[in-house]
């Protein structure tokens, strides 16, 4: 009978209705104790994703590339998954999704950060910058000419991660040798092991004395 009860309440949690049911139903889910059966019933059928699909979007206006985006974006939503999905700026590319590899590199004013562990909400008011960025019309940045040059890379899926971690090691003067680039560049996970190109490329970049 409490089987029965129970069942009947997780059929009127039917993910419709305002925020303010939202929050009702969400009350209930912590007032009624179901049974095990139940709640594994529940993840099953992606429950959890439906509640949390009622969240309210937020508004926020981004800075991409010198482009201003305005957005009504899910709270949770990472930066990498509003470049890609979003946006369509697919050069950052989606390694590990947990801050392992570095493929997802960008620079949030001026410094390198892991667009998988960034929630894209939090970067309002910041200067973005993708790899799609870096070239001025069909010049190609420093950077990017020297990987090319020096051959740093192979199948190219960590590149744009790579070239936006290098960027800052010269920016931030951590390119005086090479000892000192690999343990700045550690966090950019190059499975090809294009590694001793990549050090070549940067010091290339280092020792021109360019800007940036
Ligand atoms: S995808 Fe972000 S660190 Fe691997
Ligand atoms: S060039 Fe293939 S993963 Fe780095």
């Amino acid at each position: 009978m409490e089987e029965k009860n129970n069942k009947k309440k997780i059929k009127e949690l039917e993910l419709k209705g305002d925020r303010r049911d939202f929050l009702k139903k969400s009350s209930l889910l912590t007032a009624f104790s179901f049974t095990a059966p139940l709640v594994s019933k529940a993840a099953k059928s992606d429950f959890d994703e439906r509640l949390a699909a009622l969240i309210e979007t937020q508004k926020v206006t981004l800075q991409i590339n010198g482009k201003s985006h305005q957005l009504a974006i899910e709270p949770r939503v990472t930066l990498l998954d509003l470049l890609r999905e979003k946006l369509h700026l697919t050069g950052t590319k989606k390694g590990c999704d947990q801050g392992q590899c570095g493929a997802c590199t960008v620079h949030v004013d001026g410094e390198r950060v892991l667009s998988c562990l960034s929630l894209a909400v939090m970067q309002q008011g910041k200067e973005i910058t993708t790899i799609e960025g870096l070239a001025k019309g069909k010049q190609l940045h420093p950077m990017q000419e020297a990987f090319i040059e020096q051959d740093g890379f192979q199948c190219g899926y960590c590149t744009p991660g790579q070239i936006m971690s290098a960027i800052c090691c010269v920016r931030e003067g951590h390119a005086t040798h090479e000892e000192e680039i690999r343990e700045f560049m550690s966090g950019n996970i190059c499975r090809c092991g294009a590694y001793p190109n990549i050090v070549k490329a940067i010091q290339q970049v280092q020792a021109a004395g360019k800007t940036v």
